[in-house]
């Protein structure tokens, strides 16, 4: 498939069901961002470690700064370790930790440096320069992490399972709680699994419009 906007702007899409300015099928569309919604409680069923594995080796292809891919995962499936979770997130985040099949603490990893030989070898010197310069790091990590961690909930959708992404919680807590000694810094837990419906009972509040959110100059 070719992503070159000429060639794409040259093709009625609406044609092979796609939506207007789509390359993909407005039933993706929809999958992805349309109908899919912030899941806060899902079905007993279980969600194999495989399923994750193959949705992070789908997300990883995402863009990140040098290739850094920052980004690490942290799945907590146990009874036990769910409660170690569910202890450090805000009150109305708990119940949803422990409801839900398995849930990913999304972390950023500040050692993320000691791969850029392999992830970025034209830039390979980098990573000794970057060893001495910690916040740098953190703040790259960090920028970056978050990033795939988008790619992260759009591709577990894409994979037909439902996400929950909750900042609400001890950050630092669940830091010393889990990555006292790789350093990880958590950013972000995702529940996941699947729904009944919609697996919210919110409506679906507006969206800010291109105008809304948009300048050209
Ligand atoms: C970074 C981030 C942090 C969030 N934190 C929480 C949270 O702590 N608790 C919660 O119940 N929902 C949380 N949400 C869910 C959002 O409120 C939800 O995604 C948003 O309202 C859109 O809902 P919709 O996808 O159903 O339209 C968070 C979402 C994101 C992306």
């Amino acid at each position: 498939m070719t992503t070159d906007t000429t060639v794409l702007d040259g093709l009625d899409f609406t044609a092979f069901g796609r939506g207007p300015g789509l390359a993909v099928a407005d039933d993706v569309a929809d999958l992805l961002f349309r109908e899919a919604r912030t899941a806060a409680a899902f079905t007993p069923d279980e969600v194999s470690d495989e399923r994750i594995a193959a949705v992070y080796d789908l997300v990883k292809w995402g863009p990140t700064a040098l290739n850094t891919v920052p980004l690490r995962l942290l799945v907590v499936r146990t009874p036990e370790a769910r409660q170690r979770l569910a202890a450090h997130m805000s009150e109305g985040n708990r119940e949803r930790v422990l409801g839900a099949p398995v849930s990913l603490v999304l972390a950023a990893d500040t050692g993320f440096h000691t791969h850029i030989p392999t992830l970025a070898p034209h830039m390979a010197a980098l990573a000794d320069a970057l060893e001495g310069q910690p916040e740098q790091r953190e703040s790259m990590a960090r920028t970056n992490a978050l990033i795939q961690a988008g790619y992260l909930i759009v591709g577990l959708r894409a994979a037909g399972l439902a996400a929950g992404p909750m900042g609400g919680m001890d950050a630092d807590a669940i830091d010393q709680e889990f990555f006292a000694e790789n350093g990880w810094k958590s950013l972000l837990v995702v529940n996941v699994g699947h729904v009944e419906g919609t697996g919210t009972h919110r409506a679906r509040a507006e969206r800010l419009g291109y105008a809304q959110a948009s300048l050209t100059v």
